[in-house]
């Protein structure tokens, strides 16, 4: 038996949270339990490092280090809950996973991809979500959510060429990899945004019964 794993991506403000819960409650009133979770963090462990990872330090952090912790927090999410959820034919989401580390190290830190699918294979050897959601928003529509509804963690406080990384990232690896990605425009209503996702909850839920 194996499940199905889809991830959540985009950044901050995008809308990947509040869909989330609304792709997990269409689900359920289908009959399908999600396994809900995210990155960084997951389990205690993992959660100490995003604590780590989001918290701002008067010491500044080396980019080798937060992306060598991204992986860290990953192998024990992998291990304690994403691998034994799949393996027992849950369908698992999670909010946000390795295309997030491709966007914000890569694409916003500026280290060399090679090393991140380096990382990418040793931590996660041949597993992939099934489905990633990319939630595109411009990045000044994303960055005002995000003011909006708390305090900025250390990531939200990077400047706009560090965002730009991002978003660029994230829409180049979508369209490398068409089959596996869906991109939704989040800076529409959010009622749009849920019409968007109908037919994926449909494709869901089809491959959950298959
Ligand atoms: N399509 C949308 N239109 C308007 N506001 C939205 C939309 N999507 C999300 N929001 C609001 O923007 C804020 C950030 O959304 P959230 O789901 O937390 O984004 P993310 O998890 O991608 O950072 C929340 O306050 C949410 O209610
Ligand atoms: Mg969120």
């Amino acid at each position: 038996m194996s499940g199905l794993f889809i991830t959540f991506e985009g950044p901050e403000g995008a809308g990947k949270s509040t869909n989330l819960q609304h792709v997990a409650e269409s689900l359920r009133s289908a009959g399908c339990d999600p396994l809900l979770t995210r990155e960084p963090g997951g389990t205690p462990i993992a959660e100490q490092i995003r604590d780590l990872l989001l918290a701002n330090h008067a010491e500044q952090m080396n980019d080798d280090a937060e992306l060598l912790l991204m992986f860290a927090a990953r192998a024990q999410h992998l291990n304690q809950v994403i691998r034994p959820a799949l393996a027992a034919g849950r369908v698992v989401i999670s909010d946000r996973f390795t295309d997030a580390t491709y966007a914000y190290q890569g694409g916003g830190r500026g280290i060399d991809v090679r090393r991140i699918a380096d990382l990418e294979t040793w931590v996660q050897g041949d597993l992939r979500p099934d489905l990633t959601l990319l939630f595109d928003v411009p990045v000044e529509v994303g960055l005002a959510r995000a003011k909006a509804r708390s305090a900025l963690d250390r990531f939200e406080q990077e400047e706009r060429a560090f965002f730009d990384g991002v978003r660029n990232t994230y829409l180049a690896r979508a369209a490398d990899a068409p089959a596996r990605y869906r991109v939704i425009d989040g800076s529409g209503s959010l009622k749009s945004v849920q019409a968007d996702l109908q037919p994926i909850i449909k494709w869901i839920l089809e491959r959950w019964h298959a």
